[in-house]
């Protein structure tokens, strides 16, 4: 009687403690469980079949030609292609926050490229950032612009890549701490930040300017280098085009907080992006130079398109009455340097720089003029240090003009002197902070990745 009223008194009592807690820990498990199995069920995309890999003559000769032309809009070699490497058999490093993370091989080889792939397969892949297999695609690849390429476009680019010769080159393994590496976590990334959809043309503006849109949004995603990245990677929308460091470099604001005196007119852009180099804003160098190589399969028209819609980020054409003023203000700088020919550090840059870089008074387009260089006036000193210490190549910039290197001539300090000499005298801005230890450290770099 007393156990069986025992019993009832437990029975009745709150559970002691370590149950209660126990119970807790029980759903807060099944919570987990059930979170990751959603996830799972939400990230899982299908596997789409393998085919036969489609013969060359089955693409009509114009779809290739199109791809062709689609493809150098969308810079697939600049990524997929390293330097002395097979065309499009991938490798080439792309170092995130998140770690390295390797291009793959795009070529028709069956087993290490996408030989495999349906043209399903492939527009899935552009439209969406999903593989073959179903896993997700890193964003380093730009889907994020791509999705908005139309699906012909697509089509082309796939028999363009699919009439190229297979390469059998195998894929780079990422290097990615853990857990940046899980492709199912890209699947949480898109729902913040990816938003699929084909380009729609915006209402009210001219067909030449939609294209222009179209090509620089879609295809040429030009913001992906000029627009700054948030802590998870993506670009800040709040921000676009505002420029931005990319590979060491800093690629400058395409919009109204461009620092350069001169505004981007349409006639500058178009030099800029066809000749590698205009008037009065200097060279594409550094990651800028494979861009110019690549516009240069674009047609006229498509140039012209694209110049269009870039000209109206800045509005550069409405304030072409800021030239005049901003290059007489250039051309004193100049005249003043022989007035500092007794302070060291404009001796320096007269000694190592004026012999090229003077031209009396007027600009030589292909020398250009450093007091209205964007490399002089935007916050991060790193174009301009790249320049110093290695010049541009005959193949960069204005073809077949070089700009001498100087790293064997020019100590950190000096190279330092010297930008701080043409950040004082071109601009009223602050002065660069720790500007020894930036060309010490870029010096550095580039002579590691040369080895
Ligand atoms: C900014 C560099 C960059 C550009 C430009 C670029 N890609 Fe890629 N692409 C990558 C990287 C990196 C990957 C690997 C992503 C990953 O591993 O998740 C990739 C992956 C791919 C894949 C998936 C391949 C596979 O095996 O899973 C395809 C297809 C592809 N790219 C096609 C293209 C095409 C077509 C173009 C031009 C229109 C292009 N890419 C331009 C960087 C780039
Ligand atoms: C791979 C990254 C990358 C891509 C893609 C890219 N740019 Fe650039 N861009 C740069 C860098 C870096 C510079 C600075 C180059 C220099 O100092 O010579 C630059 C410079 C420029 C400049 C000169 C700005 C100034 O004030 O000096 C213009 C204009 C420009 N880019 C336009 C474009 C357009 C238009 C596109 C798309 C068609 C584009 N860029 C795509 C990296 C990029
Ligand atoms: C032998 C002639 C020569 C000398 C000396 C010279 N440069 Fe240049 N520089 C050029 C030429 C030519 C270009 C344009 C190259 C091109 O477009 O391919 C250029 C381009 C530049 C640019 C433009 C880069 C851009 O992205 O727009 C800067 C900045 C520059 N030089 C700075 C300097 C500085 C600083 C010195 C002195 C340390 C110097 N140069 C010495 C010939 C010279």
């Amino acid at each position: 009687m007393s156990t069986h009223e025992n019993l009832q008194t437990t029975a009745g009592a709150t559970p002691p403690k370590r149950s209660r807690i126990g119970r807790w820990i029980a759903i807060f498990v099944a919570l987990v469980i059930c979170g990751i199995a959603g996830f799972a069920a939400f990230a899982w995309r299908p596997s789409i079949p393998e085919v036969p890999t489609p013969a060359a003559s089955s693409f009509p000769p114009e779809l290739v030609a199109r791809g062709q032309r689609v493809a150098a809009a969308g810079f697939c070699a600049s990524c997929h292609t390293i330097a002395g490497g097979k065309p499009l058999a991938g490798g080439y490093a792309m170092k995130t926050g998140f770690g390295t993370i390797y291009s793959t091989n795009i070529s028709p080889d069956r087993e290490n490229g996408i030989g495999a792939w349906s043209e399903d397969a492939f527009l899935r892949a552009m439209h969406e950032g999903v593989a073959r297999d179903g896993s997700h695609l890193f964003p380093a690849f730009p889907y994020d612009h791509f999705t908005k390429i139309n699906d012909e476009d697509v089509r082309a680019l796939y028999a363009y890549i699919m009439t190229r010769p297979p390469q059998s080159v195998p894929n780079h393994p990422n290097e990615m701490p853990f857990p940046f590496g899980i492709r199912a976590l890209q699947a949480g990334w898109k729902l913040l930040f990816f938003h699929e959809g084909r380009f729609v043309p915006t209402a009210g503006k001219s067909v030449e300017w939609n294209r222009g849109a179209y090509l620089t949004e879609a295809l040429s995603h030009c913001s992906a280098c000029h627009t700054p990245r948030g802590l998870l990677g993506a670009e800040l929308e709040s921000r676009l085009y505002d420029g931005a460091p990319v590979d060491g470099w800093f690629a400058p604001a395409l919009n109204a907080s461009n620092t350069t005196p001169v505004p981007w007119t349409s006639e500058e852009l178009y030099s800029y992006l066809t000749a590698g180099v205009s008037e009065y804003h200097g060279s594409a160098a550094g990651p800028m130079a494979p861009v110019v190589h690549e516009l240069g399969e674009l047609s006229p028209d498509d140039l012209h398109a694209l110049v269009s819609y870039v000209e109206s980020i800045g509005n550069g054409d409405a304030q072409i009455a800021q030239v005049g003023p901003a290059v007489k203000a250039a051309l004193k700088a100049n005249a003043d340097d022989l007035g500092r020919i007794h302070d060291r550090d404009g001796r320096l840059f007269v000694t190592a720089c004026a012999s090229c870089h003077y031209n009396g008074n007027r600009i030589n387009p292909s020398r250009p003029d450093l007091g209205l260089n964007s490399a002089v006036s935007v916050d991060d000193p790193s174009n301009l240090i790249h320049v110093i210490l290695f010049g541009i190549s005959a193949r960069d910039g204005a073809p077949g003009i070089v700009m001498p290197s100087f790293a064997r001539g020019l100590s950190d300090q000096d190279v330092a002197s010297i930008a701080n000499y043409l950040r004082t005298t071109r601009t009223s801005k602050a002065s660069w902070p720790d500007l020894d230890k930036k060309v010490a450290q870029i010096r550095a770099e580039r002579s590691v990745a040369s080895k």
